[in-house]
């Protein structure tokens, strides 16, 4: 989920899934390396284009845009850099795009890098040394790094500076660089994986929720207008109230739509031709799609309506786990078709009606 783009390709079904080592990564032939190449600069063009520029173009998410942007403007008028910044929430609501804005109104560089990238301290400090003063330096996936790693960030936060050691054995002394002042910006999918001292190096700290339709909508109508796509407004709701609460789902779908409308169609997406779209897409009105419903559809057949264990799960829907966790689980969660409890997961009475079958005697009690 880290990279802005994805390499499942821009394939509504398959948006954000995590590729499977073995399966995903056959060889491919040299001339086809070369299409796909080509098609992926294409989509990482367009996701690109996509993006919001600047914090009046970021939809929703008012108190996050408020703040950051009387945050920004401080710093700016100080002449200081903004203080450290985390963005949590889970994938495609925009933490890198929010990310990239911030450096823009700053008028400052962005270094981008990755957890599982930085392995070494040596990577941190090649990096922090090298950073044009005022830069913002973005680490996404921050929850992945390595200990070592994560504990050279401590001193560079609050400090300002880099403690190496030079030479070997008793020879060895530490010396304490300098660093150009930077802020950093982590981005989570796990707020919940981070140390209690990294996250508490941060000045500033945010959650993205998943969007409401209608801002979702505005989204649509953005894009579609950057596409060169007619949209009307009831055809942008119809995608928006099928995104998963998404940005990043929204945008494919809009893209999937106009396929089909340039095929089917006759020029304008509205709400019937949209809703046709999306059912040969296999997105249902509540927006969950086939690996969606494959989840719910196993924990009511397969375990009794649950509680069962993420693990088991995974294997049972041939998901990987973090995926489960990532990506198809907190929308679950925050449409109530789903309940976390100690035991595991547990499917609710909503769940039960959305697949139209019957909660089995005794589920009431779970729910
Ligand atoms: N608030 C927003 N307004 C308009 N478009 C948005 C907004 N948030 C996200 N998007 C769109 O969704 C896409 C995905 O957003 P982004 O890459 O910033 O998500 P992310 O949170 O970094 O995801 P990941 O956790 O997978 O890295 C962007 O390319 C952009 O087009
Ligand atoms: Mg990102």
């Amino acid at each position: 989920m880290s990279s802005d783009f994805d390499p499942t390709g821009d394939d509504p079904i398959a948006a954000n899934r995590i590729r499977t080592p073995g399966i995903d990564d056959d060889p491919i032939p040299v001339d086809a390396e070369v299409r796909v190449h080509d098609a992926r600069a294409e989509v990482e063009d367009l996701d690109k284009s996509l993006r919001p520029p600047t914090l009046a173009d970021f939809v929703n998410q008012v108190q996050v845009t408020e703040q950051l942007g009387i945050f920004i403007e401080a710093a700016r008028r100080r002449g200081e850099p903004l203080d450290h910044v985390l963005l949590a929430g889970p994938p495609g609501l925009g933490k890198t795009s929010l990310a990239n804005i911030v450096a823009a109104e700053l008028g400052v560089p962005l270094v981008q890098t990755a957890g599982p990238a930085l392995e070494r301290k040596a990577d941190v400090a090649s990096f922090l040394t090298a950073l044009e003063p005022g830069s913002v330096f973005f680490i996404d996936e921050i929850h992945r790094l390595g200990r070592a790693v994560e504990e050279t960030l401590y001193p560079a936060m609050e400090d300002g500076e880099l403690p190496v050691v030079l030479g070997q054995g008793a020879g060895a002394r530490t010396v304490t660089l300098p660093l150009p002042p930077f802020t950093l910006i982590g981005a989570t999918t796990r707020a919940g994986l981070l140390t209690t001292p990294l996250r508490d190096r941060f000045g500033v700290s945010h959650r993205l929720e998943h969007y409401a339709p209608e801002h979702l909508a505005l989204i649509v109508e953005r894009s579609a207008g950057i596409l060169e796509v007619e949209i009307d407004a009831a055809g942008a709701h119809t995608i928006a109230s099928r995104s998963r609460g998404t940005p990043r789902v929204a945008n494919r779908l809009l893209k999937r739509v106009r396929d089909y409308s340039e095929v089917r169609g006759t020029g304008t997406i509205d709400a019937s031709l949209a809703a046709e779209a999306l059912a040969m897409l296999e997105v249902d009105e509540a927006g969950l799609d086939r690996a969606d419903r494959a989840l719910l559809d196993a924990v009511a057949t397969k375990f009794g309506g649950g509680p069962v264990g993420l693990s088991t799960l995974a294997i049972a829907v041939g998901e990987e786990a973090d995926t489960i966790e990532d990506v198809l689980e907190p929308y679950l969660l925050q449409q109530g078709l789903l309940k976390r409890t100690p035991r595991g997961r547990v499917l609710t009475q909503r769940a039960y009606d959305h697949l139209g079958l019957a909660a089995p005697e005794g589920a009431a009690s779970l729910f």
